[in-house]
């Protein structure tokens, strides 16, 4: 079945149709990040104009690339949430005018479910894996059953992964978004530089959680204490060793998680597994045999929404004309969803 993902959540309009959950035929994302520069973060009420201004463009130039017209289509898939209210809004009220104008099923896709499917998109990755999904909205180390059951082991208490990295990136002004200009800066920066702490939680119900809030505010207030002898301070040096600790605190976490479960294959997905520190670290571990999704299939886009979109369809879920968007999802801390 050739299903049509459209994803509005944040800040890229995205469509994409994908065949039969796998096999991508086209692939747009609109990125507004121009329009959110100036303020060095996503403006909810910029982001939500924005989607309005794309996404009959974005939709027509998914159909048009995918090269089977709207005939082709088989359903319309689209994420419901969590994000943006004002954002997700425009993508649910459009798939809903589109499927019911061409008498299709409508599907509403999770957007962190989604992001765990991605990596399984020309692959086919068998079950039970560890999913560890790191963006800027979340950070969640599961166990991912089947494509639908995520048992969540650990989480951020406080900030997500992503987050504390765009956060350090514009408190220091190294460039917008705030992640990719740390992974690139890092490049040339030494991680030794500073020794920044490191939360150990381990204990308990936290055993597999994480925290990036004392890690940030030790690199915003606390800054020079951290700086071992021999080493400057620069927007290098700050960058790569920040990286290094958010990156090495999470694959501690769930190098603890593969070693208790006895699960070894571990799947990422989200914006920061675009991340080259995290890909060579993780890759490089011996005890896991961890699956990065392709770059563009890391950060948000349509085809791991068409594509999840397509299981549930095949698992007889489809959703109604009151599908509607929700901005969080009720208790994910424990339980996802
Ligand atoms: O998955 P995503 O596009 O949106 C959410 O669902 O949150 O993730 C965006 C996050 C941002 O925090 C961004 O700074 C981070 O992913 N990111 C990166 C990289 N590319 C995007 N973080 C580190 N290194 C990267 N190369």
């Amino acid at each position: 079945m050739t299903v049509i993902g459209i994803e509005t959540s944040c800040d890229e309009c995205a469509a994409a149709v994908v065949d039969d959950g796998r096999v991508i035929r086209s692939n747009v994302i609109a990125s507004q990040v121009e329009a959110h520069r100036p303020f060095q973060g996503v403006v909810p009420e910029i982001a939500s104009r924005k989607h309005v201004e794309a996404i009959s463009g974005v939709v027509r130039k998914a159909v048009e690339d995918a090269g089977v017209g709207t005939g082709g289509l088989g359903a319309v898939a689209v994420t419901y949430r969590p994000g943006l209210i004002g954002s997700l809004l425009v993508g649910v009220s459009f798939a809903k005018g589109m499927a019911l104008s061409l008498g299709l099923p409508l599907v509403g896709v999770d957007h962190v479910e989604a992001h765990l499917y991605a990596a399984q998109i020309g692959a086919d990755i068998p079950f039970p894996y560890l999913g560890v999904l790191v963006s800027g909205g979340n950070t969640l180390i599961t166990i991912v059953r089947d494509f639908f059951t995520h048992e969540v082991l650990g989480t951020t208490i406080d900030d997500a992964c992503g987050e504390a990295l765009d956060k350090i990136a514009k408190y220091y002004d190294l460039g917008y978004p705030g992640g990719v200009a740390i992974d690139r800066l890092s490049e040339q920066g030494s991680a030794e530089a500073y020794s920044f702490p490191r939360p150990s939680l381990r204990k308990g119900e936290h055993r597999y959680d994480v925290s990036y809030s004392g890690l940030k505010t030790a690199a915003v207030n606390q800054l020079d204490q951290f700086l071992n002898p021999g080493h400057r301070k620069s927007p290098e040096n700050i960058a790569a060793s920040f990286q290094k600790a958010a990156i090495d605190v999470l694959v501690d976490r769930v190098l603890l998680a593969a070693a208790d479960t006895g699960i070894r294959r571990v799947v990422v997905g989200g914006g920061v597994a675009a991340n080259r520190y995290f890909r060579r670290r993780l890759g490089s571990e011996a005890s896991v045999e961890a699956v990065f999704p392709a770059m563009v299939l890391c950060t948000d886009n349509a085809a791991m929404i068409a594509g999840l979109g397509y299981h549930h369809l095949r698992a007889g879920r489809q959703s109604g004309l009151d599908l509607t968007a929700s901005p969080r999802v009720a208790g994910f801390r424990r339980a996802y969803p």
